[in-house]
């Protein structure tokens, strides 16, 4: 059984956030920090295992747990652990700002993870407390280190792209991961509520960064079922990858398989353009798991063909950490 939708797109794979808090401040995202509304009802570790356990019946085979920042959250090894023995699910990937990898990468490791993605915006030490409010930079590049001599199977280094900002630093990026174990990732800024100005002044295409890896002897990958947006690239003499997310791009959407479930339990079936959708009544019992897989492939049925990014909508997205990204 595949969870499918009306464009005949299905989805292997689902983004769980866990919380929306966050101890960053990124200018993209958070520019004035985590607004607490007062309300941390977020998923509980039962309803985890229950909404995992009927993604994995209906064919889900990856669960990214995301944020707000995930590591925040103390029960997080008992939330990887949870995902990682649920029967079905093959991939627990984490993405994190790295701010407590470094102590707790050993943890991660022993409940089940099999992959990181850590957003490094700059590795320029200056540059990255500039976007992020945070000086971790050091910190952040070391728990990497660390991470690659362990057995995760995929560890990549986020980095979004900014004009004026960082959009100059693929040299660098690129001599920094030339014999690592680890993948890049370059995402283009995509414009969310709250961060409207921040988009029309940053925003830099990843055009410029596929010319210059052509140019430079790098080959397109074919993607997987489960593999993310990006465009991937591999080089003979480098280890990891490098990939780039354009979602203005031309028939980006054409490929998603991806789903997004809150951490308060709201399906989300685009990045962008609609609210969530409560299913969490029905996390609440075993006996419900049927009812949550039927209500889960019903409202596939909503999911539009594409975003709609083209014409700026930006619809009642504020910012990515409130769904997970
Ligand atoms: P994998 O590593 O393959 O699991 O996927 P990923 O690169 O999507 O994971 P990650 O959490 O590192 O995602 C980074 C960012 O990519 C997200 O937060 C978004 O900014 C962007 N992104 C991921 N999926 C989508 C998508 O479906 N649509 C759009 N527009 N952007 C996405
Ligand atoms: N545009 C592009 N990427 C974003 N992220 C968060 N907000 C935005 C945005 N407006 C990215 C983070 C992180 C991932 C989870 O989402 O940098 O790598
Ligand atoms: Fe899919 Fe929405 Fe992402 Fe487009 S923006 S690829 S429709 S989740």
């Amino acid at each position: 059984m595949a969870l499918s939708d009306p464009f005949g797109r299905q989805f292997h794979y689902v983004r769980l956030s866990i919380t929306d808090v966050c101890n960053f401040s990124c200018d993209y995202c958070l520019p004035d920090g985590y607004q607490c509304d007062g309300d941390r009802n977020f998923l509980s570790v039962d309803e985890i295992r229950r909404v995992s356990r009927a993604f994995a019946n209906l064919g889900v085979k990856k669960i990214r747990i995301t944020g707000g920042e995930p590591s925040l959250r103390k029960d997080l090894p008992e939330i990887i652990q949870t995902v990682a023995q649920t029967p079905g699910i093959e991939r627990v990937a984490l993405t994190t700002n790295g701010h407590k990898m470094a102590r707790h990468l050993d943890k991660w490791q022993a409940a089940g993870l099999h992959a990181i993605n850590v957003s490094v915006d700059s590795l320029n030490p200056h540059v990255f407390h500039q976007i992020t409010g945070h000086n971790s930079l050091t910190d952040i590049l070391d728990a990497m280190n660390t991470a690659q001599a362990m057995p995760f199977d995929r560890l990549k280094l986020n980095a979004v792209l900014m004009k004026g900002v960082n959009a100059h630093e693929l040299e660098s990026y690129m001599g920094w991961l030339k014999d690592k174990k680890i993948s890049l990732r370059f995402i283009e800024l995509m414009e969310t509520g709250d961060t409207r100005d921040f988009f029309k002044k940053h925003h830099s295409s990843g055009q410029a960064i596929v010319d210059h890896l052509i140019a430079n002897g790098w080959e397109q990958v074919q993607r997987g079922v489960t593999a993310g947006p990006a465009q991937e690239y591999w080089h003979p003499d480098w280890k990891g990858r490098v990939g780039v997310i354009m979602p203005y791009s031309k028939d980006f959407c054409e490929s998603c398989n991806r789903l997004r479930m809150s951490s308060r339990g709201d399906l989300h079936l685009c990045l962008f353009t609609e609210h969530g959708l409560s299913v969490r009544h029905l996390m609440q019992k075993d006996e419900d798991i049927p009812l949550l897989m039927q209500r889960l492939q019903e409202l596939l049925h909503q999911k539009h063909a594409t975003h709609y990014l083209p014409e700026h909508q930006v619809g009642a997205t504020r910012n990515l950490s409130s769904i997970g990204g």
